[in-house]
């Protein structure tokens, strides 16, 4: 057999990396004769991947909640990766790159949360998300890390304290809004969801809050001010803004309000036992991670018209 230059070059080339690294490349290449092709269905995982739904109840809509929160989960998995690409390389042309993926992913997942709207049967869903406590999503641990890396630890806090005011690190965290939001007004006691939580995540939290204390989304952005590609980032930034602060935080409340909500004054007690009502609109929960690229008016209207629009509130 006549075999091509090219050919020839790719075989050169596969020696010469066996060999910087110690390696017999024939004993590689009589690996790759006797292994098998990898087809599709092994190469997604997809046996395991439909084998992850363990519903807790025999009500068949809670199948398609607990996949969409999965789904949910993935999407979330991948802002993380791009999170992690930015890396040491922080120059304006990859800080854009990964924003601009983000920020399709969250499209993604604002434009589907429909599928918990207006997807599941009202009655069904009342009746397995009673199995389901004390879980709630929020224990997402992936979208307070995405919180986390965002922004810095200041602007996390509860809507109740004063973000003027100098704080300590660990004042600072404890004062995070989930950790207030979660708290029985009654009782003054954590909710079991939240004492979960921390168990769970408080440590690694608080070490990734540490790390990205000097490399939050917020601080690399901020580093190009004054530079050539800043006014791009800028407005990325601000979708990335709206597409977690208000977007996505709003087609959620959506949900709860189509569930959870019943006529009059009277609602129905959440999972997580907050309460809710005054808890997730981004109305109350005025959450920015970059504040610098918005007006003070844009900012005392933060997540209201869209209420205003889409709830009729
Ligand atoms: C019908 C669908 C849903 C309803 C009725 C609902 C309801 C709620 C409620 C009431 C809370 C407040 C905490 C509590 O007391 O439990 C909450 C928090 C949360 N849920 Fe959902 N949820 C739904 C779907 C989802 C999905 C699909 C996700 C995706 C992972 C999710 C993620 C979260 C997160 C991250 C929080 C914390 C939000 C924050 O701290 O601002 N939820 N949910």
């Amino acid at each position: 057999m006549n075999l091509e230059p090219k050919t020839l070059s790719l075989i050169e080339k596969l020696f010469a990396k066996f060999e910087l690294s110690g390696q017999n490349a024939d004993d590689y290449l009589e690996g790759l004769l006797v292994s098998n092709y990898e087809p599709y269905w092994k190469y997604i995982q997809l046996d395991s991947l439909l084998n992850l739904q363990h519903p807790k109840t025999d009500i068949p809509d809670e199948y398609i909640f607990i996949t969409y929160h999965q789904i949910t989960e993935l999407y979330f998995n991948l802002i993380h990766h791009e999170i992690g690409q930015i890396g040491e390389n922080s120059s304006a042309h990859n800080l854009a790159l990964r924003m601009d993926r983000m920020i399709r992913y969250f499209k993604h997942l604002i434009s589907s949360f429909d599928v918990m709207v207006d997807g599941m049967d009202h009655k069904q869903f009342n009746q397995f998300r009673m199995a389901l406590l004390p879980a709630s999503g929020f224990q997402s641990g992936q979208f307070r890390k995405i919180e986390l890396c965002f922004t810095s630890l200041g602007q996390l806090l509860d809507p109740s304290m004063d973000k003027g005011t100098e704080r300590s690190f660990t004042d600072l965290y404890d004062n995070i809004y989930w950790k207030k939001g979660a708290i029985d007004l009654k009782t003054g006691k954590k909710t079991l969801t939240l004492e979960q939580f921390e168990k769970e995540y408080d440590t690694p939290f608080k070490a990734l809050a540490k790390e990205y204390e000097s490399k939050n989304l917020r601080v690399e952005i901020l580093k190009h001010e004054g530079k050539e590609g800043f006014a791009d980032l800028r407005e990325k930034a601000k979708s990335l803004d709206v597409a977690l602060n208000i977007n996505w935080r709003l087609s959620h409340y959506r949900a709860a309000v189509r569930y959870l909500a019943r006529a009059g004054d009277q609602s129905v007690g959440a999972t997580g036992g907050t309460n809710w009502q005054k808890f997730l609109p981004p109305r109350f929960q005025k959450l920015v991670s970059f504040p610098e690229f918005w007006s003070k008016a844009e900012l005392d209207e933060w997540g209201k018209n869209w209420v205003e629009n889409e709830l009729g509130l």
